[in-house]
């Protein structure tokens, strides 16, 4: 069985992270150090997650209470309930679910006296150019936010120098993950002074909390091996329990206000190891696998029905695919062997607050009832993936973007050459 998703993170780098909880030092240099390490630019912060950068930004705005934040309609709840939580309005807007680009004209009827900041996150990997939204937040004088979470290569890209406030995440399931942490950049050397004044009133997370963190994923990475994890998912499967496996995956799980204190944290000495470490030691060479994945199906399915298939610089982090029956089509790749996710699980659409239905995202909601996750990783063998490529195509021609017509010419092909070849004999 192809696992749905591998970590990007081995024994060796837990085996570092357990070493930290006992290793003394300065936590504060160390994030100084983490921090030019990043980037020799003075701008960034080290934080325990992106979440909580993103909080102690909205905090060092200060925004008036009550106003609203344009977010790109695909992204995961807790960031809308971090800006409510700051006393804001998020407003999600729907996307162009080719180029996975906020809509313009959405954006343009969203702009109210109010708003005061745009989200934009560059979802499933693929990287957006933010002429667009700059030129629009420069017009009304709006902050622009860029959430790369999703599209970190382990290059040296740092997001777009013209956002105000980019963010970065080394969550469970991120390309270099250090299981957790994350990394802000700021604009206005005045709001990161600030955010930096706010994040030192934190208190700092326990190493108790990073040796938890160390067990869990010490876990995962375990069962996510091929034989467990085939026991796995076959035992959940039997029991119906199939949609929780992503479950402890998730960062500060558990209800709202936990997950709020949770998060209101400064980075612990191991953490921010663990983070140098990851970004010292990354092998490049896994995304470029991530990437040859993705070619050799798609090289076999051009026209492969899926969000984001005109975005011009993708990184296939994720790789969803649109399909009419996702239900049947996982069950067919299960039977093959090949695992995958219901878009209705893990793909999130921002639900707009009381008030703002009008901003409902259907295009993005849309694509979410319809949506696969493949099996698409630095661990999957090209082989395998051009078997799954076929089975998707035998399965669902309409998915494989195999046309009706060209199905019939096809057909009517093999019919003359049995005709031509019953006239010959
Ligand atoms: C688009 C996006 N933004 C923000 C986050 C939150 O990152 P973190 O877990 O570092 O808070 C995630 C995590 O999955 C994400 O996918």
């Amino acid at each position: 069985m192809i696992p749905r998703t591998r970590f990007d993170l081995g024994w060796r780098d837990l085996l570092f992270g357990y070493r930290q909880i006992f290793t003394s030092g300065d936590r504060l240099a160390l994030q100084r150090e983490v921090e030019r390490y990043w980037s020799p630019d003075d701008e960034w912060l080290a934080c325990l997650s992106l979440r909580s950068g993103f909080d102690v930004t909205l905090a060092a705005y200060d925004f008036p209470p009550g106003s609203e934040v344009l977010m790109s309609c695909m992204n995961i709840g807790p960031m809308a309930e971090i800006v409510e939580d700051n006393g804001l309005t998020p407003v999600p807007i729907d996307l162009d679910m080719d180029t996975l680009s906020m809509r313009r004209d959405l954006l343009e009827k969203a702009i109210t006296p109010k708003t005061v900041a745009i989200v934009h996150a560059h979802v499933l990997g693929a990287r957006q150019q933010l002429d667009e939204l700059r030129e629009l937040c420069d017009k009304h004088g709006l902050i622009l936010f860029e959430d790369c979470a999703q599209c970190y290569r382990a290059d040296e890209w740092r997001g777009d120098p013209r956002s105000d406030v980019t963010m970065f995440s080394f969550g469970p399931l991120k390309t270099c993950s250090a299981t957790m942490g994350g990394i802000v950049r700021y604009r206005d050397q005045e709001i990161h002074r600030k955010a930096r004044a706010i994040q030192s009133q934190l208190p700092v997370q326990r190493r108790s909390e990073f040796y938890v963190r160390m067990v869990l994923f010490s876990e995962l990475l375990f069962i996510t091996q091929n034989l467990p994890y085939t026991i796995a998912i076959n035992t959940a499967r039997r029991l119906g329990l199939e949609e929780f496996v992503n479950t402890p995956v998730r960062n500060f799980n558990g209800p709202r206000d936990y997950q709020g204190r949770k998060l209101r944290k400064q980075p612990s000495y191991p953490l921010l190891a663990m983070m140098l470490h990851r970004w010292k030691t990354f092998d490049p060479v896994k995304v470029q696998q991530r990437l040859d994945a993705a070619d050799a199906v798609l090289s076999t399915i051009p026209n492969l029905s899926r969000p984001g298939r005109a975005a011009e610089d993708h990184g296939y982090w994720l790789f969803p695919i649109c399909t009419d029956d996702p239900v049947a089509l996982r069950r067919e790749l299960h039977r093959k062997g090949f695992d995958s996710t219901l878009g209705h699980k893990t793909f999130v659409v921002l639900e707009p607050p009381a008030g703002y239905q009008a901003f409902e995202a259907a295009a993005a909601k849309a694509t979410k009832e319809k949506a696969l996750y493949l099996p698409i990783h630095f661990r999957a063998p090209k082989k395998e993936l051009v078997r799954l490529a076929e089975v998707i195509r035998d399965f669902d021609p309409k998915c494989a973007g195999v046309h009706e017509s060209d199905e019939a010419m096809d057909r009517q092909a093999q019919r003359t050459n049995s005709e031509q070849h019953a006239l010959v004999s």
